[in-house]
């Protein structure tokens, strides 16, 4: 199986340690459920998961697979663009797997307001080393614009306060999926 070439199994790899220790997690874009199982099965018995989509759909998906941990999930039918409201206190780890739900309307995809939104309340409720990571699509319409504004939004942000990384595949075609992650630094 290869590893490197799989963007989202690498980050889910990177934040492991930060997940050990968070007690507020944020699945932005819970789809069918794999990322919030995976944040439930990586997070302390006393963590918090907060499972967010605007698809009925897609939180049932999640509710189904993720029925062990229910007793810490927050399932949200609710825009990502709600977080600040919706989730209280600090957030320890937080991620966005950006784009359309498989198998579903391909329309229902995330955008970049929505998402810059998101991203921007996410980073500012961030805890110190907090965790932020974000899966981005350039493959489609949407996803070129999202990733474009993600882009230039983090080109400038302040490095006394956040260091953002990314993982991009180098010799894959532009449009292969790439992955920033975000860490808060005081
Ligand atoms: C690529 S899928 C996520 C995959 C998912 N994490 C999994 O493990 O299966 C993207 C999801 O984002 C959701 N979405 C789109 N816009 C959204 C928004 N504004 N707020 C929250 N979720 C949104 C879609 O409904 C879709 O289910």
């Amino acid at each position: 199986m290869q590893t490197v070439s799989n963007v989202l199994n690498l980050v889910k790899e990177a934040i492991k340690p930060a997940l050990q220790k968070a007690q507020v997690v944020v699945d932005a874009t819970a789809g069918n459920g794999h990322d919030t199982l995976f944040l439930a099965e990586h997070t302390a018995e006393t963590a918090k998961i907060y499972a967010f989509d605007i698809q009925e759909t897609a939180l049932n998906n999640t509710r189904a697979i993720t029925a062990d941990y229910a007793g810490r999930i927050n399932y949200v039918l609710a825009s990502h663009d709600k977080i600040a409201e919706l989730v209280s206190g600090p957030i320890d780890v937080a991620m966005f797997n950006l784009g359309y739900l498989p198998g579903e309307e391909h329309c229902v995809t995330t955008k970049k307001e929505s998402t810059m939104t998101a991203v921007k309340q996410v980073l500012d409720k961030l805890s110190c080393n907090g965790v932020c990571v974000i899966v981005a699509y350039p493959g489609h319409e949407a996803g070129a614009q999202e990733a474009s504004c993600l882009e230039a939004f983090f080109a400038v942000l302040p490095r006394k306060d956040y260091t953002v990384g990314c993982y991009r595949l180098l010799n894959h075609a532009r449009t292969a999926p790439y992955a920033y992650v975000i860490e808060k630094v005081r």
